[in-house]
């Protein structure tokens, strides 16, 4: 009978974790956060309890983590003041008595001098303060998310082929329902007080996999041209992203071409009992979407 909190409950990752919970422990153990106003229908509709609130409300916190033993704190988005975000679950949990957090953090290669603008400051800031905090704490750090690699290389990379700056780095991804399987096992045992994991997945890809991959399903080859760093933002502006998100968006794919996410443990599969979903796999649940 420990009360697991997930946030970001409506969104992919929280909501994953929420999924494969719901599979492992009693539902009544179960407390879905999700951001006011947020629909959280379908998680009511199974029964889970779901207690709404803001990163930026404290009082909303504090009142939503009443009774609670454990907490999964997923990430908030860049470009949100992550700092005060993450600041206020903590200090509110600790207040409020619960016992243990789960941070999901972004990894980093060891010996890295990469600072992702946005988010490493934030983990960094994050991970400190849950080690002072005096509670619990367990860092999850994340790979980049299959799910999300098309964003980077393009949603129709038949008619487009690959349009990415230079590099031929490997990485190693998860989706996010694996990862929230692994969470979900991770916040559903015991030992795993003061403990960093690395999820990242089993298999070691980069770009020219992947387009190599699409092309074996296809029967089709997809070209793959290397671009200015310039010409790279100006596509992603062009087609109406924002002109910091499309910074931000580049900064992930030349890390991802450097090799900064490259590396795994043997964490992940020790969670899942297997090894993760290979990239291929994934392709074929989403064709023709992004092939
Ligand atoms: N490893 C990777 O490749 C990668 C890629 C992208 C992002 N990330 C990180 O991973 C995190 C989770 O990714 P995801 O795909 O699950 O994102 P997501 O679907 O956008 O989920 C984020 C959740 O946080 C909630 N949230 C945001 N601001 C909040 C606030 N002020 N108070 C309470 N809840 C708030 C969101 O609610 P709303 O939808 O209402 O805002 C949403 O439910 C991201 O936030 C980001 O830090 C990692």
């Amino acid at each position: 009978m420990s009360k697991i909190l997930v946030t970001g409950s409506t969104g992919n990752l929280g909501g994953k974790t929420v999924e494969h919970l719901f599979n492992k422990i009693p539902t009544s153990d179960i407390i879905a956060f999700a951001k006011e106003g947020e629909n959280a229908d379908l998680l009511i509709e199974k029964g889970i309890e779901v207690r709404y609130g803001d990163y930026f409300n404290y009082d909303s916190l504090l009142n939503a983590f009443k009774g609670v033993d454990k907490i999964m704190l997923v990430g908030s988005h860049g470009f949100t003041d992550r700092i005060t975000q993450h600041y206020n679950v903590i200090a509110a949990a600790r207040q409020a008595g619960v016992k243990h957090i789960h941070y999901t953090s972004i990894m980093r290669k060891e010996g890295s001098k990469l600072i992702f603008p946005e988010i490493t400051e934030s983990d960094v800031f994050t991970e400190h303060a849950l080690r002072a905090s005096g509670l619990a704490y367990t860092i999850l750090f994340q790979p980049p998310f299959a799910d999300v690699l098309p964003f980077y290389y393009g949603f129709k990379p038949l008619e487009d082929g690959f349009n990415l700056t230079e590099g031929k780095g490997k990485f190693n991804p998860a989706t996010r329902d694996d990862l929230g399987e692994a969470q979900a096992e991770i916040l559903s045992t015991s030992g795993h007080e003061n403990k960093s994991y690395l999820l990242a997945g089993s298999e070691a890809i980069s770009f020219h996999d992947i387009a190599e991959t699409i092309s074996e399903l296809n029967g089709q080859k997809v070209a793959y041209n290397v671009i200015s760093e310039k010409e790279y933002v100006d596509r992603h502006v062009a087609a109406g992203i924002p002109q910091n998100v499309a910074e931000f968006v580049l900064v992930w794919v030349k890390a991802l071409n450097d090799g900064e996410y490259a590396g795994k443990s043997d964490d992940i599969e020790r969670f899942l009992g297997r090894k993760t979903t290979p990239y291929r796999t994934f392709l074929e649940s989403v064709q023709p979407a992004n092939a």
